[in-house]
């Protein structure tokens, strides 16, 4: 009995896999008002740096003896290099990343598209969705978890929360910023043992893990649940927030995205993955397969779990205001987001997935392989760009 109660009670978190934490209707984040579409000044400053950075390469790689057949390789490798120096250039023996997750959860997926893209090393334990016994430890409940080794045991909660530590203890450290700041330079730096300028003090984790209080609050349904504040926003001083954002807009945009991304795409994902029973079936069969289950539970989760799913996606749909057609909801989202990123950038981020694109990218990706990605891709515009994000965080992965 206390088995099967156990199962029960698993399947009933089991259906939230793809959620993985609930929704809250709590005001926060970016100011409101601001206007997030890209205007020409935006755009141009972007791409003008990017722009001047390259004729210097090219000059600076000539002078130093380099081929212009580097060049390509360059081109090519950049993303790769550049994972290998932030690495490099991490404090000693700090950061140690373990990552307690579902596979196939969307705030999952985005916490490790963040890592890979910034060659942050790190070792995954798959948590058992329906014991839970791996994250034992802990009082907070939700994947994804990071523990960091620094020193002593440091633990980050929520996916956001954990994105925007890490990019702002990235950013801190004076040697990374060089090279966020100009990675072609930081480049050409290691290629020719150039000296490296670090002159900023470096914040530590636990001071910048300190800037993420989190706080109880009632969900819409009267549950109690956790938020952050602060969650979008890096704590960057002036210098730091000038060499990631010449532009200011640039800022708020991705804040704004980023949290269009938690309230809004995640929700899209469940109703679109347990449209139909097939599909259902479909969605639980890949989250058993990927997921760490018993071979009998996963039997029980994958049957129990698309039927239940069926009619808990149809309660999904109402509570989050989906269109009786859940794809129109994804396809307009994922175009939505096309748009914004408008015709002359490749990424929000500019030449470079910012932490926008990653998070749109590793939201996603939870559905590939199923119909829903399949769909998405031929009746939107996403395709171009959701393989350029591949690409970038593929460049960076071959670097480990
Ligand atoms: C994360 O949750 C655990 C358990 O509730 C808590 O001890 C820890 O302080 C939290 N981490 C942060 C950074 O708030």
């Amino acid at each position: 009995m206390a088995a099967g109660g156990g199962c029960w009670r698993g399947l009933g978190r089991l259906t939230w896999l793809w959620r993985c934490r609930p929704s809250l209707a709590i005001a926060q984040g970016p100011p409101r008002g601001v206007r997030c579409r890209f205007s020409s000044g935006v755009k141009g400053g972007v791409e003008g740096r990017a722009a001047k950075g390259r004729p210097l390469l090219w000059g600076a790689a000539f002078a130093l003896g380099g081929t212009f057949g580097l060049y390509q390789t360059l081109q090519h490798r950049s993303r790769a290099h550049l994972a290998e120096q932030q690495v490099a250039k991490l404090p000693e023996g700090s950061l140690q990343l373990t990552l307690y997750q579902y596979k196939t959860c969307p705030f999952c997926s985005k916490v490790r598209a963040f890592l890979d893209y910034h060659g942050l090393p790190y070792e995954i334990v798959e948590v058992n969705p329906i014991m839970r016994k791996e994250i034992k430890f802990s009082s907070y409940r939700k994947v994804p978890i990071l523990l960091a080794n620094a020193g002593g045991d440091l633990q980050m909660n929520d996916s956001s929360v954990i994105i925007s530590t890490l990019k702002t203890y990235l950013i801190s450290s004076g040697s990374v910023l060089q090279l966020f700041a100009d990675h072609q330079c930081g480049l050409l730096q290691s290629r020719f043992n150039l000296p490296f300028s670090v002159d900023l003090p470096r914040k530590s984790l636990d001071e910048i893990v300190s800037y993420y209080p989190s706080m109880k609050a009632l969900n819409e349904q009267g549950k109690e649940v956790t938020e952050f504040c602060n969650k979008y926003w890096l704590m960057l001083d002036e210098k730091e927030t000038t060499h990631l954002y010449p532009i200011k807009a640039a800022r708020t945009e991705e804040m704004k995205w980023r949290k269009w991304v938690d309230d809004w795409l995640v929700h899209l994902i469940s109703p679109n993955v347990y449209r139909t029973p097939g599909e259902a079936l479909a969605s639980f069969d890949y989250i058993v397969r990927e997921g760490k289950f018993g071979a009998l539970e996963g039997i029980f989760a994958k049957y129990l779990g698309a039927v239940a799913m069926f009619f808990i996606g149809k309660r999904l749909k109402s509570r989050h205001h989906l269109q009786d057609d859940v794809r129109e909801d994804l396809y307009k989202a994922a175009n939505d987001w096309v748009k914004a990123i408008g015709k002359h950038r490749m990424f929000m981020g500019g030449t470079e997935p910012n932490l926008a694109d990653l998070a749109v990218y590793g939201v996603l990706r939870v559905m590939e392989g199923l119909e829903a990605f399949d769909d998405m891709m031929t009746h939107t515009k996403i395709q171009p760009w959701y393989r350029h994000v591949e690409a970038a965080i593929g460049h960076a992965r071959v670097a480990n």
